[in-house]
């Protein structure tokens, strides 16, 4: 274990061709992996030269290789973070047991459904961003978004290693369904509702990579504490790629209010004439995308995550660092706010009942912090608006306030009343029409659209105006 084989078919360090039926086994999934990137893959770019990152190893530093490629060339692998000797199960009822290198068959149900719940949401991303390389702001952006979708693409990969070879024929199964959902049908959908929303322009993937991806960290992060190596092991891997997808989503946000207070300061306020993205559009998109990805998390208060604690499949943020110096989680208690009888009351439940609570509280502590960044920069342009995260009671659909006609600021209003300001926290078709007639490529490189500024830096220490993308063209010129 740990060497790793670039030259394989499947390029991995988890010595796969050790084991002949496995090898097999997944060789015969990488065809029909193939296929599924063609048809929902990105969208006139596939025989593009493309300035991507490879995971070629784990080690810190060293897994990363830049080059041009195209993307059905992309070299998908298996990689998994080195073992820990040693090492052993760090919270739940089996707390300083050895972790599990085979899957525990009382287990086994759980830890398939948590398995195929992640890599679902994984291919289902690359199908909802398929049109975007068409109206990119500039090849960095496009480069990005590429990145990401390869990524998403070799995630899946890493789920479907774990059901090939800790779940024998059930697992293949799940494998296979895996490329057969797609985001959005009605008769086949991904699992999770916000990896059935389209995204159908640019804001929206900035929103997305911002809030539902930092949705896939948490989930990740959780699960990179997990007693079951291999997956513990897989996800932290994953992880390290996963910081790049979050920067694009974060700095994609604060490049849109940078460039939106720059026209405003131009243009004495006004920025729709000037092409730009008016800040309280950005705010309803934020409204949408922070409570899709607030469902994510599910039930507040909830038993499945009680015994995923307690049998040590998933953990806290961080379960093991100083965060917390109880690792049972038996005593303690955590609130839970509910609706009862048209009020809000505040109830306590045992601490374990409500990880799934604990672990979105993380989040929404994460999210906090980059809307502080994005409201220094409208500070600094002294321009009198705040960004702001809507009460998590806010367009729930699931969990305490599904379907409950609560406010932004965690009102309970009537259904009428609700209805009547709804245009006023989510995008309407005309918001959605607007952001869209914004959204035009830029190929030169170097040029960024008009709506959004340039980053600060380009990637791996490139200039702004590298060739992130050669298209047929810029290869003649
Ligand atoms: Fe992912
Ligand atoms: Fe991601």
């Amino acid at each position: 274990m740990g060497n790793v084989a670039l030259d394989e078919k499947i390029p991995n360090n988890v010595n796969l061709s050790g084991d002949r039926k496995l090898q097999k086994a997944l060789e015969s999934w990488q065809p029909n992996f193939i296929d599924w990137w063609m048809d929902m893959g990105p969208e006139g770019f596939q025989q593009d030269q493309i300035y991507l990152r490879t995971a070629v190893s784990v080690e810190r530093g060293g897994w990363a290789h830049f080059d041009y490629v195209k993307m059905p060339d992309y070299r998908w692998g298996i990689f998994l973070a080195p073992a820990e000797q040693d090492r052993t199960i760090h919270f739940g009822d089996e707390i300083g047991r050895p972790v599990w290198d085979k899957v525990p068959g009382d287990a086994r149900k759980e830890l398939r459904r948590i398995i195929v719940t992640q890599g679902d949401t994984e291919p289902a991303s690359v199908e909802q961003q398929r049109l975007l390389g068409n109206c990119a702001p500039s090849l960095y952006d496009l480069r990005n978004l590429f990145q990401v979708n390869v990524e998403e693409g070799r995630h899946l990969w890493a789920m479907v290693y774990l059901l090939h070879s800790f779940f024998g024929r059930d697992g293949r199964e799940e494998a296979e369904d895996m490329l057969v959902r797609r985001s959005g049908n009605v008769d086949s959908p991904r699992i999770l509702g916000a990896f059935n929303k389209p995204i159908d322009d640019w804001l929206a993937f900035f929103c997305f990579t911002m809030f539902t991806d930092r949705d896939g960290k948490y989930q990740l992060a959780a699960l990179a504490e997990s007693g079951f190596d291999a997956l513990a092991r897989t996800t932290q891997f994953m992880l390290t790629e996963e910081a790049h997808h979050l920067f694009v989503g974060e700095t994609g946000l604060r490049r849109v209010v940078q460039r939106s207070c720059e026209l405003m300061n131009e243009h004495g306020g006004e920025v729709r004439e000037h092409g730009g993205i008016p800040l309280d559009i950005l705010q309803k998109y934020i409204n949408e995308w922070y409570s899709a990805s607030l469902d994510l998390f599910g039930a507040e208060d909830s038993s499945n995550a009680a015994s995923y604690f307690a049998r040590g499949l998933k953990g806290r943020f961080k379960e093991n660092s100083k965060r917390y110096d109880d690792h049972l989680a038996l005593e303690g208690s955590y609130s839970v706010e509910r609706l009862e009888n048209g009020r809000i009351v505040s109830n306590e439940i045992p601490l374990r009942r409500a990880m799934n609570l604990v672990l979105r509280d993380a989040y929404v502590e994460d999210c906090e912090r980059a809307l502080l960044r994005w409201n220094r920069i409208l500070e600094n342009h002294n321009v009198d608006f705040q960004l702001s995260l809507p009460s998590d009671r806010f367009n729930r659909h699931q969990g305490l306030f599904a379907g409950q006609p609560f406010n932004c600021q965690g009102e309970l209003l009537s259904q009428e009343a609700y209805d009547a300001i709804r245009d006023q926290l989510l995008p309407t078709e005309a918001d959605l029409n607007y952001v869209r007639s914004c959204m035009v490529r830029v190929t030169e490189p170097g040029k960024f659209a008009n709506w959004i500024a340039p980053p600060r830096k380009g990637i791996n220490n490139q200039p702004l105006d590298f060739f992130y993308a050669k298209f047929d063209e810029h290869v003649r010129a």
